[in-house]
C-alpha cells in the first residue's frame, strides 16, 4: 500500500483525550503510584485506577467525575451518584515536596504546574509526562515567536532529563512530553 492510499485514521474529539492517554499508558507501562496534578474531574485517574494503578489526583478544586462517559469504542459507562467521588485526591495546591510519594506525575492542562512538576521530578527523581496547553500562570515570560512547549522541552533538557515525545490521537494540543527512567515498561 502506498503512503498515498493508507487509510487515515480519524482523530478523535479533545474529549477522548483521557481515554487516549489511559490506554497509551497502560499498553506501555507497569502500574505505578501516579499523582495526577490538576486532575480536575478525576477521569484519567479513575481509568488508570482501574488498570491497576495507584492514583492520587491534587487539584485545589473537588470536582466529581462526569456522571456518565464514552469508552474509546463509544460504549457508555454511567457511574452511580455514591462512585463520583474519586476516592484519593489532595485538594490543595500541587507542591513540589508532594512529588516524593510518587512514582510518575502527570500534568494534563495543568495550569501552571508544568515548571513546578519538572522541578520537582529534578529534585526527587521521578518521572513525568505533561500535556502542557498554555503558558498561564507559569513562571516564564510568553515571547513572540517562541513556542511555549518546545521551550518547555528545553527547559527539562537544561535540566539533564531525556526528554521524549509523542503525538495522542485527538484534535487540539495532542503533543505528551514525557520522561521514564524510572518506570516498568511493557513495550517501547
Ligand atoms: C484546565 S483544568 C485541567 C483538568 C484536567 N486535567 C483536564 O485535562 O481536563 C486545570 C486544573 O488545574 C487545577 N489547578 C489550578 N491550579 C492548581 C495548582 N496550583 N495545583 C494543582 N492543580 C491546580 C484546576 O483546579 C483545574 O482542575
Amino acid at each position: 500500500m502506498t503512503e498515498k492510499n493508507k487509510p487515515v485514521k480519524r482523530r478523535l474529539n479533545h474529549r477522548f483525550r483521557f481515554q487516549l492517554l489511559h490506554q497509551w499508558l497502560t499498553k506501555k507501562y507497569l502500574p505505578c503510584k501516579v499523582a495526577d496534578v490538576g486532575g480536575g474531574k478525576g477521569l484519567l485517574a479513575y481509568l488508570l485506577s482501574q488498570s491497576g494503578f495507584d492514583v492520587t489526583v491534587i487539584d485545589p478544586l473537588d470536582l466529581p467525575l462526569p456522571p456518565r462517559f464514552k469508552d474509546l469504542n463509544k460504549n457508555r459507562t454511567k457511574l452511580k451518584p455514591e462512585e463520583r467521588a474519586f476516592a484519593k485526591k489532595i485538594q490543595k495546591p500541587f507542591e513540589e515536596e508532594m512529588a516524593k510519594d510518587f512514582d510518575l506525575l502527570i500534568g494534563m492542562h495543568a495550569h501552571g504546574s508544568n515548571m513546578k512538576i519538572i522541578n520537582a521530578c529534578k529534585q526527587y527523581g521521578k518521572d513525568f509526562l505533561l500535556l502542557p496547553c498554555c503558558v498561564i500562570d507559569e513562571p516564564i515570560v510568553k515571547r513572540p515567536g517562541v513556542n511555549w512547549i518546545n521551550s518547555l522541552v528545553d527547559y527539562a533538557e537544561k535540566q539533564g532529563f531525556e526528554v521524549k515525545t509523542e503525538r495522542l490521537n485527538f484534535v487540539g494540543q495532542s503533543l505528551v512530553i514525557y520522561t521514564d527512567k524510572h518506570l516498568g515498561l511493557i513495550s517501547n
